[in-house]
């Protein structure tokens, strides 16, 4: 076999991999009939003006939707409609608490079910650049930061023998998400990355489904979380020849 075959034949593998686990898990409302009930402008105001005691997103998700590592806060700006709309849920709900900044919660109860629809589908089809984090900056606040090279090796290939599978599996090529039930991870904030990580680690965060990421979670250790969350806070969308970028039809 030549080695463009093998090449070929392992990116298929890869591919199979990326699209079959999500698939598996998909089954559940359809997220395009839900999302067309959406009014964007609702979305939108919220965002930026709060409504009733909940206050403008854009304080601290900020007014462009990247997010922000001095506070904590994610990039909310292009990530998936479903996967935001059900974070919103379980911070209503209290299946996921926010130990950040203890405000989630509080919102996302300020909201109406119609008005947390409308918001995770005005932050969908935001399209921003893949900014991420500024590692310098992020330094600067004490934060420790990893080696690129060694996030990435864990992002494509995992480490099977410590088990930790490939981040690539579920959430696709660089963490561009797979839809519905994957997020992004590309472009995410670095401050978030990693607690998002750690929470799922001693498990202060539990809304996974199946558990999937307290599996991964438990077997990384902290560099492996600085690694991972140094790449992907800086990862490119997309690679060279492939106009493949994030903002997937199925959001
Ligand atoms: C006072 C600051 C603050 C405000 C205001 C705020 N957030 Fe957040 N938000 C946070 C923090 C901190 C986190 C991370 C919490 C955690 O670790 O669970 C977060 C997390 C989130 C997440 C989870 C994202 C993910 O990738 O899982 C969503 C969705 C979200 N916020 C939406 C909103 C929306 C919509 C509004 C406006 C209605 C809003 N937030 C207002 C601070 C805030
Ligand atoms: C078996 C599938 C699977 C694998 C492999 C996987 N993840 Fe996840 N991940 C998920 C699911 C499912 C969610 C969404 C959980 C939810 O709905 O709250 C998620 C969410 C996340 C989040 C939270 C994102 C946010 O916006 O809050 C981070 C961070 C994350 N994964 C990082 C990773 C990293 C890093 C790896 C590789 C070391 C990885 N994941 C491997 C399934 C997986």
């Amino acid at each position: 076999m030549s080695d463009k075959t093998i090449q070929g034949l392992r990116k298929m593998a890869l591919v199979a991999v990326a699209l079959a686990v999500p698939m598996a898990a998909s089954a559940g409302p359809e997220p395009g009939k839900v999302m067309k009930t959406a009014n964007i402008e609702n979305g939108k105001n919220i965002y930026f003006n709060g409504k009733g005691d909940v206050p403008a997103c854009a304080s601290c998700h900020g007014q462009d939707g990247l997010g922000d590592d001095a506070m904590g806060t994610p990039r909310l700006a292009g990530q998936g409609f479903t996967y935001v709309r059900k974070q919103l849920e379980d911070y209503a709900s209290d299946k996921r608490m926010d130990t950040t900044m203890f405000v989630m919660n509080a919102n996302a109860k300020g909201l109406s079910e119609q008005d947390r629809i409308d918001v995770a589908a005005y932050l969908f089809q935001w399209k921003q650049p893949y900014t991420g984090s500024d590692l310098k900056a992020v330094e600067e606040l004490g934060q420790p930061i990893g080696k690129r090279h060694l996030g990435k090796s864990l992002v494509i290939y995992g480490a099977p023998e410590r088990g930790i599978t490939s981040c690539y599996a579920c959430h696709q090529y660089n963490g561009r998400g797979a839809y519905p039930i994957y997020p992004e991870l590309l472009g995410q904030r670095y401050v978030y990355l990693v607690n998002q990580l750690k929470k799922w680690r001693d498990e202060s965060r539990t809304n996974d489904p199946g558990a999937q990421m307290r599996e991964v979670a438990k077997n990384m250790s902290d560099e492996d979380i600085y690694n991972v969350a140094t790449y992907l806070s800086t990862a490119p969308p997309s690679t060279i020849g492939n106009s493949y970028v994030p903002y997937h039809p199925i959001p």
